[in-house]
């Protein structure tokens, strides 16, 4: 988008900002969801929700976003993460590693979170009608699977309910989400962010908290829509800066143990006069062909006690 805040007329963005907006998440784990961290906590706060369901977990990220902030600000809320656990056409398909990987980290929230393996059509019976306040659809990004898993778990909303899509500006092929998009952003209030493949928001009930029902009313006025599109865009940027360094940094780390076990091992040291000997052959080239004559027989016979190495300690990392 590249909007840049200092190009937008100036506006009151303390309706849609708040000192959780600024969190950064507990849990950095890889996920195309990673830039809207930011709004996944403000909009908790704002919204208060009792019950909290996800569709589409993989690695966690956005649903332990939602937990994070439900426990900071000490809701009464449950959370249920429903997924199958197996991978799906976009997300790609996995092991059970995955499951394991999220049920140990879902330990920290034990009190009021449930990780749920099933498809999202068995599960769904497990909730009563209107009891859902927030629910996030994030499972296969197909135009007929998102439609299915939106039409199935409608009834399930409460009067305060709003519904969260992900990949809504996800144009690839076989991604159909902003299709339905496109249709219920004429039926329902609405707010779409169009920054880490856009995140759309609808209120499908008829007692939307006002913080949120405000954030609704600015997707009406073209400078405000862009203002807050625009500050999400770049607090969620910053999130995906972090996960960026903190993977660099992890290379780094993992490049230099490689590095020093390389300079520990018995090849090296064996090879070291090998390389002193290169440089110096260098310098004899600007010195005099009779010290390269010398220096040629030395690198022969470092080459040699190398290949002794070799042939005593082939497992050695040459
Ligand atoms: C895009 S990923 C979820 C990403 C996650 N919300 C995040 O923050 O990164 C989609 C997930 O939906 C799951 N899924 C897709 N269709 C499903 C279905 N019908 N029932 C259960 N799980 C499904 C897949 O197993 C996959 O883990």
């Amino acid at each position: 988008m590249n909007v840049q805040l200092r190009d937008l007329p100036a506006h009151d963005l303390t309706s849609f900002i708040s000192a959780e907006s600024f969190w950064v998440p507990d849990q950095i784990v890889d996920s195309a969801w990673i830039e809207h961290a930011p709004f996944g906590f403000w909009l908790v706060d704002a919204l208060r929700p009792r019950t909290i369901v996800e569709l589409g977990v993989h690695n966690g990220f956005s649903y332990f976003v939602f937990c994070q902030a439900v426990r900071r600000l000490q809701l009464q809320a449950r959370c249920f993460a429903i997924d199958s656990f197996e991978g799906d056409q976009h997300a790609g398909f996995y092991g059970n590693d995955v499951y394991d990987d999220v049920s140990r980290r879902n330990r920290r929230h034990d009190g009021f979170s449930q990780v749920i393996r099933s498809t999202f059509a068995e599960a769904c019976d497990q909730f009563a009608d209107g009891s859902i306040d927030m629910l996030h659809i994030d499972g296969c990004h197909t135009h007929d699977a998102v439609r299915r898993d939106f039409e199935t778990w409608l009834p399930k909303l409460s009067s305060r309910g709003v519904v969260l899509f992900h990949d809504t500006a996800e144009h690839s092929p076989g991604f159909g989400v902003h299709l339905l998009w496109d249709e219920l952003r004429g039926r329902y209030p609405h707010f779409e962010f169009m920054h880490g493949h856009g995140l759309g928001i609808i209120g499908v009930g008829d007692n939307i908290p006002a913080k949120v029902r405000r954030l609704f009313a600015a997707s009406a006025n073209a400078s405000s829509e862009q203002a807050v599109r625009a500050t999400y865009e770049r607090l969620g940027g910053a999130i995906g800066d972090l996960r960026q360094a903190r993977e660099q940094k992890r290379q780094f780390s993992e490049m230099q143990a490689r590095i020093q076990s390389y300079e520990q091992s018995t090849s090296w040291r064996l090879t070291a006069p090998l390389r002193a000997a290169g440089t110096l052959l260098k310098s004899a080239r600007r010195t005099g062909a009779w010290i390269g004559i010398v220096l040629s027989a030395l690198a022969h016979a470092v080459a040699g006690a190398r290949a002794y190495d070799a042939e005593r300690c082939p497992r050695c990392i040459r």
